[in-house]
């Protein structure tokens, strides 16, 4: 037997302030996506922004739904509308923000397993990295250089 160890690194930011110019142009993106969820259920609202290879910036929120399960989150709202828009366009950088209505979230808070596996589909499929950062409401934003960090030992089209 022997033991293997799975590393995921972040760079933590102290504040939307400290971002790159154009991630914070795609996080304030986010964060004005995040105030037009719908998300009577939970009140927890989500926003995402995608920042395309053409320049585009696609955005998604959660869309929840009186039968739970038929809800969706809001980056794969924002990643299935980039990828029906633009087939063959590459997903550069996305950038997620949430936000509870019980208090001030303020720890980064990081794409549900489902939607890393949605993410992950367009990062193999384009060969390239998706930069993702997330946040809550505000403080610290996290930044993965790609989501294969996020979400190793991937299933994907290779074991097909
Ligand atoms: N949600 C997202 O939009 N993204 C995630 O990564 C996690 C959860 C949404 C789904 C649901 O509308 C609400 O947040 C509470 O789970």
């Amino acid at each position: 037997m022997r033991e293997v160890k799975i590393k995921c690194v972040l760079q933590v930011f102290g504040g939307i302030d400290q971002l790159p110019e154009d991630v914070k142009d795609l996080m304030q993106e986010a964060i004005r996506a995040r105030k037009k969820a719908y998300a009577p259920y939970s009140n927890f609202q989500v926003g995402a922004a995608i920042l395309l290879d053409n320049g585009e910036v696609i955005i998604g929120s959660n869309q929840e739904n009186a039968s739970y399960p038929s809800g969706l989150c809001a980056e794969r709202t924002a990643v299935y509308y980039a990828g029906a828009k633009y087939p063959n366009i590459k997903i550069l950088k996305m950038a997620i923000t949430a936000a509870s209505s019980k208090g001030t979230t303020l720890e980064p808070i990081p794409p549900c397993g489902a939607c890393r596996q949605a993410i992950a589909e367009y990062e193999v499929k384009q060969n390239q990295p998706i930069e993702i950062y997330f946040m809550g409401e505000s403080g610290k934003v996290a930044r993965s250089n790609s989501l294969s960090n996020l979400l190793p030992l991937v299933f994907d089209k290779s074991v097909l």
